[in-house]
Order: C-alpha cells, then structure tokens, then sequence
C-alpha cells in the first residue's frame, strides 16, 4: 500500500516507516521537523516538509501519491508542558488532527492508523490495564489524545472511516541494524537518560519517589520496543479493509518493569555504574502502569519480540553508543 506516514522524522515513525519497507509497502513521510530528524527517514523515502494542519497542502500530498492509507505518529508529547501549555497540545495534537482528518475525507483516503497512549486511563483502578477500562486522563496530553479516539468514533459512524487507535505503553528500544534511534529534544524518558548518566553526558540520574507500593519502591512502567510496535501498526491492515472499523489496541509487553530494574540493564548493557539521586514522587505518577495486550496478540497475532527489559536496552545501547549526541543538528 502507499501509505503517508505523518510524524515519521520522529522516533516511532521513523521506525515504523523502515518496518513498511520490510513489509513491501510504500511509505511517504510528512513532517514539519518541529522535532523530527531529517536523518531519521529511510534512504530513498520523500520527505514533505509539511505541518499536518495545513489541509491544502495535505490534501495534494495524498492525492498526488495516491495514499491509501495514513499513520499518524506526529504530536507534542511532553505531559509537563502539556500541563502549563495546554493550548500547544489542543491545537497541535487534536484541532491538527482533526485537520489532518478533513483533508483525507475529502480526498477519499479513509483508512487511518492512530497513536494514542496509555495515558487515556489515567490511574487505572487495577492491572493489567484493558481496553474496556475506564478513560480518565489526568494531563492535558492524555485528554487531547481520548478527544481524537472519540472524534473516530464518529467519524467510523458517519463517514465509514476505518481506524485503528494503538494506545502504547513506553516505547524504547532502537532498530536492531543500529542505524535508527531514540534522540528527543528535550529528552525526558529514562532509558536514553540513563545512558547519558552511564557515559558521562549527564553527571547523575534522578529516581522520583522511592517509596511506592512496588517491590523495589520504584515506579513500574511497560516498556515496548519501538519495531514491536511498528509491527503492530502493519498486522492491522487487513482489519482495516472492512469500513468502518473502529478498533482499540493496547501495545505493552505486560511485564512491569521498574525504574531501578531499567538502571540495572543500563548498567548491565554498557559495563558501567550510574550514580542515582532520590527525588521526591512527581505529582501525577501512578506507582504502575502496565498493559494487557491479549487482544492484540488474538486479533492481529501480534507477539512482542523483545518480551524484556535487557533484549529491549541492548539494541537502545547500539544506537547509543554509536551516537552518543543522537542525529546531531
Ligand atoms: N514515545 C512514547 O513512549 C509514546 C508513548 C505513547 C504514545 N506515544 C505517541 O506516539 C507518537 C510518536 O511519538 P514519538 O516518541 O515518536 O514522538 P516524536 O516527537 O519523536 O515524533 C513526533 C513527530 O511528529 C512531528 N510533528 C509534530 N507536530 C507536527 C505537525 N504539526 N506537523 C507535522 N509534523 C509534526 C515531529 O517533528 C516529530 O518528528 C506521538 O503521537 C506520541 O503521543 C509515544
């Protein structure tokens, strides 16, 4: 299929567009760069320098490569900033997004891949998390990203539009040849903060909250590599020829893994020690946050290839050690 990729100069699309061309597909990428890396797109593949919002321009893109299909990764994704700044995320993550929307119905392409998150829960009442949980988001992020799987629904309904919104847990990990990788600016997650604290980039690292119910004390996340992921988005095309469809996947490998078990791989994959700070918990992180992603493994045969946390740092660590100051600018 030929399939526009919007966001995917970023991290997960990047990623999920050399998956495509594994798979026999044709991917187009779209991406302003507000964050995404030029570097980042397979060899070979356009590149449209393009803000999603702009409808006109959309609209000739997907009509001009005759898009059958489009995968939405591009989005502000800092919960912090989502908070003191919540009128960026409205507008990028969601009014984009719906204009993004209005461009492929008018242009006919009614097949759509969606990357929400585990954030649409909020604290979740009990774990794993499943699908048919309650949605209560606790940032603006997290609302911005129910608002799009609610505005799909209708459109499902309404205009026969297929979909299917992924709600991923921690993306981590980097592409198994090395050549792609995890580089945000600024970088909050933990994995490519600990590398940075393991080689000296950083001086330390800061653990936030020690005292939770966990068995080390420590938040417990799901960590899923980035190509698990990616394989995911490409295993629902088949579900998506029906129209209308209007799916929800969690994408997690199921196992929490905490803070102080992610430092240990780190540490593990790159010989050496990382000195840790104990900070205080951060408002608004729950002690655990973990999927049930059976229904995906029954639906799509989706099955996590990288299950831990040590398969899952060990191709980051290629990435990382061979570019230490990730693309450069
Ligand atoms: N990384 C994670 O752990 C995680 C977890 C859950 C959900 N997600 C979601 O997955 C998606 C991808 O995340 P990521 O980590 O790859 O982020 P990323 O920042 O690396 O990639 C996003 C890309 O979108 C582009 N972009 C942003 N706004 C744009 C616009 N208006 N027009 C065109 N391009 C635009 C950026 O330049 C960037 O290349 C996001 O939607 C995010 O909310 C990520």
């Amino acid at each position: 299929m030929n399939v526009l990729v919007v966001g995917g100069a970023g991290y997960i699309g990047s990623h999920c567009v050399r998956q495509l061309i594994a798979a026999g597909h044709r991917p187009v990428v779209l991406d302003n760069l507000v964050y995404g890396h030029r570097a980042a797109v397979a060899p070979g593949v356009a590149l449209h320098q393009v803000n999603l919002a702009d409808e006109p321009a959309v609209g000739k893109l997907l009509r001009d490569e005759a898009i059958e299909l489009v995968m939405h990764f591009a989005a502000y994704c800092y919960v912090g900033e989502s908070v003191t700044d919540p009128l960026k995320y409205y507008f990028n993550n969601e009014v984009g997004t719906l204009q993004l929307l209005r461009a492929m119905l008018a242009a006919g392409v009614k097949k759509f891949v969606f990357s929400s998150t585990c954030a649409t829960y909020g604290t979740p009442a009990t774990l794993p998390i499943v699908e048919t949980m309650p949605q209560a988001p606790i940032n603006p992020y997290g609302q911005t990203k129910l608002d799009v799987e609610n505005a799909l629904k209708a459109l499902a309904v309404a205009h026969g539009l297929s979909f299917a919104a992924f709600r991923y847990f921690n993306a981590a990990g980097a592409a198994e040849d090395g050549s792609i990788g995890e580089d945000h600016t600024p970088e909050t997650h933990l994995i490519p903060l600990a590398f940075d604290a393991a080689t000296g980039r950083r001086a330390q690292l800061e653990i936030f909250g020690t005292d939770y119910p966990t068995p080390d004390g420590t938040c417990q996340r799901d960590y899923v590599h980035v190509d698990d992921l990616s394989r995911a988005h490409i295993a629902v095309f088949g579900q998506l020829a029906k129209p209308g469809a209007a799916l929800f996947y969690n994408l997690g490998t199921g196992r929490p893994t905490s803070n102080r078990e992610v430092i240990r791989a780190v540490e593990k994959a790159t010989g050496r020690k990382i000195k840790i700070v104990e900070a205080p918990r951060r408002p608004g992180d729950p002690a655990a946050l973990y999927a049930d992603s059976s229904k995906a493994q029954r639906e799509l045969g989706w099955k996590p290839k990288f299950p831990d946390i040590d398969s899952i740092v060990a191709t980051a660590w290629k990435w990382h050690a061979a570019h230490p100051g990730g693309y450069g600018k």
